[in-house]
């Protein structure tokens, strides 16, 4: 897919500016193109007084989505970026760090003067119940010394040149101007940076209720679909864990993985 001339790659001088204070708690790298940031930024060793080293690429050529889907993204258009951040060494199965990063990201992009955020369990972001952001989260590095990668895909711009898929939204159809992405990057990974805080210190748990504020389907009748299981239910939130509380019938399950689409009334 050819590439639209007009944005030059995000300047890695003016992100580090954003961050203003604080920018030396992260590293910032640019690339103009890598297959996949965080398959990327995969091996990266985080230096002991970095709190998160960031691999934002202009343009990914094989991007990746979650549950092996692939990653569509023209450069200019979106923001595509990982961040390699050291895990808690008592964090077994970090269920619930993709629901801490979507809350961050709803907070950032609040932030920025849109309205109407909301989260889709487990990793999505919703603005006007349209999906304008994705998350990657996966877990490397040795046992002793863990990573979680943490992958963003964020719609910036629509254009007339490469409409977004059904079902997604784009910042720039909520703002009266498009965005800097160097403002949008920095307001993200300080709000990242300050969640990511929190995570560490009381896990989800304290996060919680503020993500279910933004609980795109609370008490919505859903259908979720697993890998080889289909749940139906009412969402009643999430566990301190990161688990979605299903209820069916007088049942509450816990889910840990799937897809959530909201069920036809019947
Ligand atoms: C999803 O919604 O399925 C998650 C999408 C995550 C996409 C981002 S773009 C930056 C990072 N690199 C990747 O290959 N994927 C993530």
């Amino acid at each position: 897919m050819p590439a639209p001339t007009l944005a030059p790659p995000p300047d890695q001088a003016l992100i580090l500016r954003g961050l203003g204070v604080d920018a030396a708690r992260f590293v910032v790298e640019v690339v103009a193109e890598c297959a996949s940031t965080n398959d990327s930024i995969r091996t990266t060793d985080i230096a002991p007084d970095t709190a998160l080293h960031v691999l934002i690429a202009h343009r990914q050529t094989a991007g990746r989505g979650r549950r092996g889907r692939s990653w569509e993204s023209v450069q200019g258009q979106s923001l595509t970026f990982s961040c390699a951040w050291r895990l808690p060494n008592d964090a077994s199965a970090p269920v619930a760090l993709p629901l801490t990063v979507g809350l961050a990201l709803a907070e950032a992009i609040e932030s920025l003067g849109v309205s109407q955020l909301t989260l889709k369990w487990p990793n999505d972001v919703l603005l006007d119940g349209r999906k304008v952001a994705g998350i990657l989260v996966e877990v490397t590095g040795s046992q002793t010394q863990r990573k979680a990668i943490i992958g963003i895909g964020l719609n910036l711009l629509r254009t007339h040149e490469y409409p977004l898929p059904d079902g997604a939204t784009a910042l720039s159809d909520h703002l009266p101007t498009a965005p800097e992405p160097e403002t949008v990057l920095a307001t993200i990974l300080l709000r990242l940076d300050a969640r990511l805080a929190d995570h560490r210190k009381g896990g989800f748990t304290a996060l919680r209720e503020a993500w279910q504020q933004r609980d795109a389907f609370a008490g919505r009748q859903v259908s979720i679909r697993g890998d080889d299981i289909e749940h139906l239910g009412v969402c009643e939130g999430v566990a301190d864990d990161g688990a979605l509380l299903l209820r069916t019938g007088q049942t509450t399950t816990r889910i840990l993985s799937g897809d959530v689409s909201l069920r036809a009334a019947t």
